[in-house]
């Protein structure tokens, strides 16, 4: 399998890295900047013969290096600053989107697509749409990053390990992403039995602001190790087929009431893609809040004209 990286930053670099240290698949790693994803990829295959790893990764500027792709990742693009919200690089980040759009169009057209760049769920409806791949094939992340916050903090102020708790975001990256405590557990013990109801509040506001929190201690950058897990984890489970349950940017055609747009679902991620979204037995206030989530995913795509 081959897997295409754009954007050769924290996010893109840290991606390959993981991608090739658990031989999923060769990487290359394309970027604009001459020397950057060539000098990346060097240093990560001398650390092959020491870490043990067969797969490899290279770096390009050429984006006809993407050319038969089976998986091509998009991280191209600025972050935000401590102060601004995922909403500020809307119209930079959707310029820098559409030109990578046009490179895979022409190069790696077969290419199941995982889009990561900020707003996340509004550049994959651009990419979709610029692209014409079916929808299944193109995915964003994001509910897996926020679910990873969420389970943390959760198994943190338990003190349990952190493989026993599950838990899901759905809804846009944003920050009226929608955590759902109701169908949190740990070992399949809901953590409504486990904690009181304020402490889960406050831990479902501080992942509604976790991205933000990374920014505030890094400043000139945002977070990547935890974002790097997380596209790691949805290539994994489209190369090994292993149709995961995972929350991600997907196009909805009437589930959860949202026709014809992109936004956090659980989805089952196999070989061919999203091969099926699952619709969870909301409540009321649940069922408004993604509702209320996606339509400000509408809105900011309606801001880009964006066509289906
Ligand atoms: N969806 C998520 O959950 C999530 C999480 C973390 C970061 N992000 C987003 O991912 C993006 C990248 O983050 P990062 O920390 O890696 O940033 P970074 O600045 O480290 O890397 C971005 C890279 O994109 C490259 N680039 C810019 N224009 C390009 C183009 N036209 N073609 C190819 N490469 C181009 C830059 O040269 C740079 O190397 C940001 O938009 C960030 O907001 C999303």
């Amino acid at each position: 399998m081959k897997v295409a990286i754009i954007g050769a930053g924290f996010v893109g670099a840290t991606t390959a890295q993981r991608i090739v240290e658990r031989n999923l698949a060769d990487v290359v790693l394309y970027d604009i900047v001459e020397g950057l994803p060539q000098g990346k990829a060097l240093d990560m295959m001398e650390s092959a013969p020491i870490w043990g790893f067969e797969s490899s990764v290279s770096g390009t500027n050429d984006p006809e290096d993407l050319a038969g792709a089976d998986i091509a990742v998009i991280t191209s693009g600025i972050v935000r600053q401590p102060g601004m919200s995922r909403d500020d690089l809307l119209e930079r980040n959707a310029a820098i989107v559409a030109s990578v759009a046009d490179h895979l169009l022409e190069h790696a057209p077969q290419a199941i697509i995982i889009v990561v760049t900020n707003p996340v769920d509004v550049l994959t409806h651009l990419t979709a749409a610029k692209v014409g791949t079916p929808k299944e094939r193109i995915l964003g992340m994001g509910g897996i990053l926020d679910s990873g916050r969420f389970r943390y903090f959760l198994a943190t102020e338990l003190g349990v390990a952190q493989a026993d708790v599950d838990a899901m975001v759905l809804g846009g990256h944003g920050d009226d992403m929608v955590p759902l405590p109701r169908f949190a557990t740990v070992n399949g013990v809901s953590i409504e039995a486990l904690l009181p109801k304020e402490r889960i509040q406050k831990l479902v506001e501080r992942t509604r602001s976790g991205g933000a929190e990374i920014v505030g201690y890094l400043k000139k950058g945002s977070a990547y190790y935890a974002p790097s897990a997380a596209v790691a984890q949805m290539v994994e489970s489209i190369v090994r087929d292993q149709k995961r349950l995972l929350p991600c940017s997907a196009w909805c055609s009437g589930q959860y009431g949202i026709t014809g747009q992109f936004v956090g679902v659980p989805v089952v991620l196999g070989r061919r893609g999203v091969e099926k979204i699952v619709e969870l037995p909301l409540n009321a206030d649940e069922m408004r809040e993604l509702q209320t989530s996606s339509a400000r995913v509408a809105a900011r795509v309606a801001r880009l004209r964006i066509g289906g």
